[in-house]
């Protein structure tokens, strides 16, 4: 009818989709769930309470989709500054195999909605079993939410679309806060050096913006992708998770058969691929680990392989013969996941736009997976 069409066009404040006006919301929903958490003011006070990591034997971070593959990044966050035992899992593989646990290990669920059923039967399977329970979600009032010993909201507002992307980015924002906070119990990072990563998620916000501020780029390079059946995402350390999470979003709107790889693992299988007709898009920031992904993206220049090359400036000068760049802030490695999040949406978005496809209710897909 009219009146719920002129409902939409309201609910999606002039933004053609859902996922659009999401993806746009991003800064304001960090900076705002920054003051939540009370990161502008309190400093290393502003760290979630209620949970010490000094005792854990290991941290289990459990979740399906797209917050899996901010468990995945996570990992990376919690090993290398609190330096402390991760293991991370999708929740439909947890429970069914045999997972150590013990009265010092810490679990974390996390999940957008709070209902989807396999992880809220791992959250059930863990329970009364370890020393606590974290629920990492959206909606306050969900099941996960209720049954965790600890629930931290995300803050970031209702999320329409299928595919998330606003709450991608608040979990990690959460996640990112709570391996701070491991760090600091643990007698990893001191107090100047926890002010300094809590002053670099104060950048954030502003460096989405400005990823966000790309969209001719992210079109032009959408629509030749869109031309291809199968597109390759390489990335390395955290931008591994990145590649995960671009390759789920390509399949999730776009339909195109999209995979990712740890870049260094190219040489055992997928580099039998490469031809001159697969699209293999590098996430390389200029980080410890950019000369070791360039060079595997020289591997698949020398094999004919069509590039999209997704790094700073520097980086971009660093390295020739790219045929497609798209050129993000610089920024320090440890936000660098909140900057990428931003091309790994929008190529999809993009390429979804180009094939027509229906970008907030993809086929056979539902926003919330409350059945096994
Ligand atoms: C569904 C959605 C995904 C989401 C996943 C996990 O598959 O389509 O976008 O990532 O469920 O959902 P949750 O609510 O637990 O984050």
């Amino acid at each position: 009818t009219r009146i719920s069409q002129q409902n939409t066009r309201i609910d999606k404040s002039g933004h053609r989709h859902f996922m659009a006006k999401e993806m746009a919301e991003q800064p304001a929903i960090l900076k705002a769930a920054l003051g939540f958490y009370g990161v502008p003011n309190s400093g290393i006070s502003g760290l979630p309470e209620g949970v010490d990591f000094a005792q854990a034997d290991r941290v289990i971070l459990v979740a399906c989709g797209t917050a899996h593959y901010a468990c995945h990044v996570a990992k990376y966050w919690f090993e290398q500054i609190a330096h402390v035992p991760v293991e991370i899992d999708i929740a439909s593989e947890f429970r069914y195999r045999a997972p150590v646990l013990t009265a010092k290990t810490i679990a974390i669920f996390v999940s957008q909605s709070g209902e989807t059923a396999d992880t809220l039967a791992a959250l059930r399977h863990v329970k009364g079993k370890i020393a606590q329970t974290i629920a990492v979600v959206n909606i306050p009032t969900s099941s996960i939410a209720r049954e965790a010993d600890l629930a931290l909201p995300l803050h970031a507002g209702p999320e329409i679309s299928v595919a998330s992307t606003k709450t991608f980015t608040a979990q990690l924002l959460v996640l990112a806060l709570l391996s701070l906070k491991a760090g600091v119990d643990r007698g990893r990072l001191d107090a100047k050096a926890c002010d300094q990563h809590l002053e670099a998620l104060q950048t954030v916000p502003g460096y989405v913006a400005q990823a966000l501020d790309r969209e001719d780029n992210y079109r032009s390079i959408a629509e030749i992708l869109a031309k291809h059946d199968d597109v390759l995402f390489l990335g390395r350390g955290l931008m591994y998770p990145l590649s995960l999470e671009a390759a789920l979003k390509f399949k999730e709107i776009s339909y195109i058969h999209a995979e990712a790889y740890a870049a260094g693992e190219l040489k055992h299988g997928p580099i039998a691929l490469i031809d001159k007709n697969l699209p293999v898009v590098v996430m390389a920031p200029r980080d410890d680990l950019f000369g070791k992904t360039i060079s595997n993206m020289q591997e698949v220049m020398a094999r004919s392989g069509k590039i999209v090359l997704i790094s700073d400036k520097a980086g971009l000068n660093a390295t020739g013969g790219a045929e497609y760049t798209i050129t993000l802030p610089a920024v320090p490695s440890f936000i660098s996941p909140f900057v990428y999040s931003v091309p790994a949406q929008m190529l999809a978005y993009h390429t979804a736009l180009a094939r027509g496809t229906d970008v907030d209710q993809p086929r056979n897909l539902a926003k919330s997976v409350t059945v096994e």
